[in-house]
This record gives C-alpha cells, sequence and structure tokens, in this order.
C-alpha cells in the first residue's frame, strides 16, 4: 500500500530524516517512537505532504506522491489525514461546523464562505461523532470540550474525509491518562473496523506497544527497529532513545503507571457509587 524509500529531509546541514524506509503492505497500526527531534514529526509531515522531502519516494499503491502538486495533493492529503498534538479545531466555532472543516477540499470557495454544507454531510458528521461517543457535543463551541473530546472531535474532522490513512502526531501528549486512553482506543478502533492504517508518533514506548501491531523507532534521523511490539526489548528501547545505563525500561512507563492508578481510582468509585 505505503511505501518509503530512502525519504529524507534536510534543513541546512541538519538532517532531520535520514533516508528512511518503510513498506505497509496491509492496514495496521503503526507507532513511531524516539527522542524529541528524532524525525518522527517531519516524517509523518513528508507522507501528508506539509513538507516537502530533500530526497526519496513516497508511493501509495504504487502511484508516487512525492511532488504532487495543486488539486492531486489535496487530494492525496484527503487519503491521509493527519492530527496533531494541539488538535487544531477552530475554538469558538461549534463541534460539528469543525468537524465539516473535514470536507473543505471537496467544497466550492462559494459555499465555504457562506458556511453552507449539504444536509448529508451535516448527518455523516452527527454519526461520526456519535460513533466516537461525543455527538451530544455537536452544537457547543470547541473550546468548551475536554481536551480529549476535542482530539476526537480532530478525529472526527479526519474521518468526514473518508482517509485510507491517519497520520496522529503525538495525539495523546497534552492530555491527560484517561483522556489518553479514550483516544488511543478510538485510533484502535478506526483501524479494527474500518480497515484504515493508522500511523502515530508518540513519546512513550508502552503506549506503542499497547495499541500498536508494529513499532518504529527512530534516532536521530534514522530508522534503528521495525518490528512487533515484542521484538522490542530493553537494550534496543535504550538503543533508540541513547539513554545511558541508567535507562530503565520504567523511565518510559510513568504514563502506563499513572493509568493503572486512575483505572483503579475510577473502579473504587464506581464500586463506591453502586453500594451507595
Ligand atoms: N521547520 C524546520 N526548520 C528547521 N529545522 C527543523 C524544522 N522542523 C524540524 N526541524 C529539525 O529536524 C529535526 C527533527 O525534528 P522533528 O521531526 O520535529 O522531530 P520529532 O518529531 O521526533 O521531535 C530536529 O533537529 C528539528 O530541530
Ligand atoms: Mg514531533
Amino acid at each position: 500500500m505505503l511505501r518509503i524509500e530512502k525519504l529524507t529531509k534536510r534543513f541546512g546541514a541538519n538532517v532531520a530524516v535520514d533516508a528512511a524506509d518503510l513498506t505497509v503492505d496491509k492496514p495496521c497500526m503503526i507507532g513511531i517512537i524516539g527522542r524529541s527531534g528524532a524525525g518522527k514529526s517531519t516524517v509523518l509531515r513528508m507522507i501528508n505532504r506539509l513538507a516537502d522531502a530533500t530526497e526519496g519516494k513516497i508511493l501509495f499503491e504504487g502511484r508516487d506522491v512525492t511532488n504532487l502538486t495543486g488539486s492531486a495533493k489535496r487530494a492525496w492529503q484527503a487519503e491521509c489525514a493527519m492530527i496533531f498534538q494541539q488538535f487544531n479545531l477552530v475554538p469558538r466555532m461549534d463541534v460539528v461546523s469543525n468537524v465539516l472543516h473535514g470536507t473543505l477540499n471537496k467544497r466550492s470557495t462559494f459555499a465555504t464562505m457562506f458556511n453552507l454544507y449539504p444536509t448529508e454531510d451535516i448527518h455523516r458528521a452527527i454519526e461520526i461523532l456519535d460513533r466516537l461517543g461525543i455527538a451530544e457535543h455537536a452544537p457547543k463551541r470547541a473550546e468548551a470540550l475536554s481536551g480529549g473530546q476535542q482530539q476526537r472531535v480532530a478525529i472526527a474532522r479526519a474521518l468526514m474525509q473518508d482517509p485510507r490513512i491517519i497520520l496522529a502526531d503525538e495525539p495523546i501528549a497534552s492530555l491527560d491518562p484517561m483522556n489518553a486512553q479514550t483516544v488511543m482506543e478510538a485510533l484502535r478502533r478506526i483501524h479494527e473496523e474500518d480497515g484504515r492504517t493508522v500511523i502515530c508518533n508518540l513519546h512513550t514506548l508502552d503506549t506503542a506497544r499497547r495499541y500498536c501491531d508494529r513499532v518504529i523507532g527512530m534516532r536521530a534521523g534514522r530508522i534503528v527497529f521495525d518490528g512487533l511490539p515484542e521484538q522490542l526489548t530493553t537494550a534496543m528501547a535504550r538503543e533508540i532513545y541513547g539513554a545511558d545505563a541508567s535507562f530503565s525500561e520504567a523511565a518510559t512507563s510513568t504514563e502506563l503507571e499513572t493509568l493503572a492508578r486512575s483505572e483503579a481510582a475510577a473502579a473504587m468509585i464506581r464500586e463506591a457509587e453502586a453500594s451507595a
């Protein structure tokens, strides 16, 4: 399906991504891990064509998308919808309009200017919100929602484009553990139920292990690991994160521990409520 060949991005003398190769031959959920500055965002941005590759190729189903321009480029960008750490919603606009923005690529300037959306699109937007468990928030302003809800709105906006691939750049980095779990579960479901490929930059190993079928480790612009979560040993993790001998898996697992604690707390509250 998706094939990346020797993909490289240079910023002056700095090599942000260094001859990255990647083949995805069936829909799957991939986690890209690595330290800050390893090149994770740049890889996703090049795939989505938000950034141009310096060298190398991006092929989707045999089609070279590396140098598409104009409407062909916009069509490709709709096929590989992107989700960001900061949600990138219009804060003062209502939720359903934010989701409808996902159809912007396909609408005329006139329709966009006057906020005219076909009824079937509005129905579809609500359906998608419902699927993500946030339909009741449809009329609210985006800024009134919690971070986890806002990220689900961003996912809904992406789904509006009916993408083959979802590229998520640190989608849970700004969320508390409970919201992080909801968002990762939503992405996982979208992969499993719709057969869409999800490629997700994550800075913690445990999240990648927990939700992804395949993990890619990047260090200093290079892909240094590409395999199954269970193949990712502590020694390999140490290599990816470039940590010294004091590196321990626990250092990247704080999120999971917090999550386990908050899950235990939630269970206790439920029990207390049930017996009250
Ligand atoms: N627009 C840019 N201009 C110059 N350097 C950049 C730009 N974007 C990223 N970089 C550099 O490229 C490298 C990889 O960055 P990035 O892809 O953001 O890493 P990550 O997402 O893994 O934290 C870093 O050294 C970063 O400073
Ligand atoms: Mg990044």
